[in-house]
């Protein structure tokens, strides 16, 4: 698995002679596996064609703001959320010094203030300009605020001088940028994850399961990693590859998960249940295909444990965070089942929305604790994942302090 494997980035490039080094940069942050959306200033252009970077992107760059062509395929606000993370590089002494000052005069510094996903900047200008007590003013402001500095670094300049100032190798940037991902707030806690349907067998070639791809769970399981984290993913049958650094165990029935949850759940700190487990399963499957000779066929069904409960009923039972897929009275519902699974978390979806839910590549969460409640707006089930990470890992080392 690559580093920055789903990883959307929007790179700005601003005007410098370093700017041609952003089509390097380009290709190692799509070979590292990220998609790569190109904005650039106008001053940028000069010293590279936005053709190149359209090439190497595989989208059309984006130049000005009020482009009524462009705003039409993806608003700026949509493509300021779109990102999962904003690289400007190079990032001129004039961009520094728009950012520090929360400056909206062009596409770039606009999306730089419209956005809430992490932004880094790797500068390059002249020795003295960096060295200049206004560029590092501006330096230490965008420091205070969480905004990421990669390099510079020291060396022969393209004017004919030495010193601090140089842009960063786009191997370097690209590896930095990977980094971004990782926030440590679950660092060296064991985590749970189970993911994607069960399968029910109905006899050797039929089964009962249901739409449930795996996506969320599997992110969740990456989040995990990216936070710290040591990650066991229980999966249920589905076709997507394993998150690096994830220990995952494969397999097909409700029974099989209960087991292998249990099997871990006890030397787990933390449980989030993303799976969608069959409720049913059938009382006796046929040993046999069964013919279709019949009009009309009975299936008598009988229930699946449930996971959750098991888990939470341990005498050492991890933080146990549960799902509510509904598509009715989500509060009330998602409520009740954290109350009856005595859950310290549940985190409730609808299901019956158009590319949320069950297989789509984004979801919607409502999350529940005992005296409070988060809501987690639309966005693709990657950073949505991350942003719940982050949140059972608040009200995990708040239950258990240090
Ligand atoms: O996999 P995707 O395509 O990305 O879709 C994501 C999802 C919609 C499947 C996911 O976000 C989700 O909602 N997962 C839970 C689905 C579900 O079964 O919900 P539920 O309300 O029926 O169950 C509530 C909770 O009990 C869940 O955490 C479930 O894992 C757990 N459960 C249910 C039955 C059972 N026998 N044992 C359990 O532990």
């Amino acid at each position: 698995m690559k580093s920055l494997a789903n990883k959307r980035i929007l790179l700005g490039v601003t005007g410098g002679i370093a700017a041609y080094k952003s089509a390097d940069l380009t290709r190692r942050l799509r070979e590292a596996g990220a998609g790569v959306r190109v904005v650039m200033t106008r001053g940028a252009t000069g010293f590279i064609t936005p053709l190149t970077l359209q090439a190497l992107s595989g989208h059309a760059v984006r130049l000005e703001l009020f482009d009524a062509n462009a705003e039409a395929a993806m608003g700026h606000i949509e493509l300021a959320r779109w990102a999962d993370a904003v690289l400007v590089a190079p990032a001129s002494a004039d961009f520094m010094a728009r950012l520090a000052h929360g400056r909206a005069d062009d596409l770039l510094s606009t999306l730089c203030l419209a956005t809430t996903a992490p932004i880094a900047l790797a500068p390059a200008m002249n020795q003295q300009m960096w060295l200049n007590a206004a560029t590092q003013a501006n330096k230490s402001i965008l420091e205070t605020r969480g905004i990421r500095l990669f390099g510079p670094a020291e060396g022969s300049q393209a004017c004919g001088e030495t010193g601090p100032g140089r842009m960063l190798e786009p191997l370097d940037i690209a590896a930095l940028a990977a980094q971004l991902f990782e926030s440590n707030v679950l660092s060296g806690a064991r985590v749970l994850v189970s993911a994607g349907p069960t399968r029910e067998a109905l006899d050797p070639v039929r089964y009962i399961s249901n739409r449930s791809s795996g996506k969320m769970g599997y992110a969740i399981a990456e989040a995990a990693v990216e936070a710290g984290a040591r990650v066991t993913l229980v999966s249920g049958p589905v076709s997507l590859a394993t998150p690096e650094r994830v220990a995952r165990v494969d397999v097909v029935s409700a029974e099989e998960m209960r087991q292998a949850v249990l099997a871990h759940a006890g030397e787990s700190d933390i449980f989030i249940a993303a799976a969608a487990v069959a409720d049913y399963r059938a009382l006796e499957p046929a040993q046999q295909k069964m013919k279709k000779g019949r009009e009309k066929l009975d299936l008598a069904l009988t229930r699946n444990a449930d996971i959750l409960e098991s888990v939470s009923a341990l005498a050492r039972a991890p933080f146990t965070v549960g799902f509510a897929a509904e598509t009715e009275n989500l509060e009330q519902n998602a409520e009740a089942k954290r109350r009856a699974k005595k859950l310290d978390m549940v985190a409730a979806n609808r299901v019956d929305r158009a590319g949320t839910g069950f297989d789509g590549d984004e979801n919607e969460i409502e999350l529940f604790w005992e005296g409070g409640r988060k809501h987690l707006p639309r966005a693709p089930k990657p950073r949505l994942a991350r942003e719940l990470v982050s949140v059972v890992a608040e009200r995990f080392h708040a239950k258990n302090p240090a």
